[in-house]
């Protein structure tokens, strides 16, 4: 496995261990954390282990722990998952578990620190998010970080009983030509609930 670190201003990413295992086990089964996910399937030790092995040590998934810089407190992860190296594209993901953490900026931070390495280090064309739409904090990072709405997919997943909204957020590498895109009425579009008439209940 990788062993990079990335500094930011009040948290660094550390590349993922083995003996991180416990920890991330027990964030990623957190009532607010998997409400925010679509993958709803057995998360245990067992099972991260496996991903470990066949994903991030196949170099097909670059995870990090983020950690406090203040005592050095792991409090999450974040990952670039289904890297493409044909078509130059990863998928972004992160989550919390220290609940007293959150709200602070953090998760900015964190897509600000993730994203620069895909696009400097690993040269990727494109980073994309899978988000549903009640989840404001994620959407709120994304369109801070210059991400755009890709897509939306209509009552596209069906959890807890209801099918929910999904949204796309996409970004190209600004070394490739892209300015940094910040659409504040886009912001107020997006979280407004305004959307294109489509068919279906409203
Ligand atoms: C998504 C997540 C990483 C965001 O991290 P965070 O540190 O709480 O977010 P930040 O403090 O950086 O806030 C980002 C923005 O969202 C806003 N925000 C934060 N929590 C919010 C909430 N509950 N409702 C509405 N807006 C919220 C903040 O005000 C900020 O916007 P602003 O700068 O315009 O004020 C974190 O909430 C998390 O881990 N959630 C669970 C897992 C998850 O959702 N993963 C993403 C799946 S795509």
């Amino acid at each position: 496995m990788k062993n990079i670190r990335l500094d930011g201003e009040t948290v660094y990413l550390r590349s993922i261990t083995n003996e991180d295992t416990p920890l991330v086990v027990k964030w990623r089964n957190q009532e607010n954390v998997i409400k925010y996910f679509i993958y709803r399937g057995e998360f245990t030790e067992e099972t991260h282990t496996n991903w470990l092995k066949t994903k991030v040590e196949t170099g097909l998934v670059d995870q990090f722990i983020v950690c406090l810089k203040d005592g050095d407190v792991p409090i999450g992860s974040t990952y670039l998952r289904d890297i493409d190296t044909k078509n130059s594209k990863a998928e972004y993901g992160v989550f919390i578990g220290e609940e007293g953490t959150r709200g602070q900026g953090i998760g900015k931070e964190i897509l600000n620190l993730t994203v620069k390495y895909a696009f400097e280090n690993l040269k990727l064309h494109k980073v994309y998010a899978r988000v549903i739409d009640t989840n404001k904090a994620s959407l709120y990072c994304f369109l801070h970080s210059g991400f755009f709405e890709e897509a939306f997919f209509k009552e596209s997943v069906l959890l807890d009983g209801q099918y929910r909204n999904v949204i796309i957020l996409s970004r190209f590498n600004p070394d490739e030509g892209d300015g940094f895109f910040e659409n504040k009425e886009y912001k107020k579009e997006i979280l407004g609930g305004f959307r294109m008439p489509m068919p279906g209940k409203e």
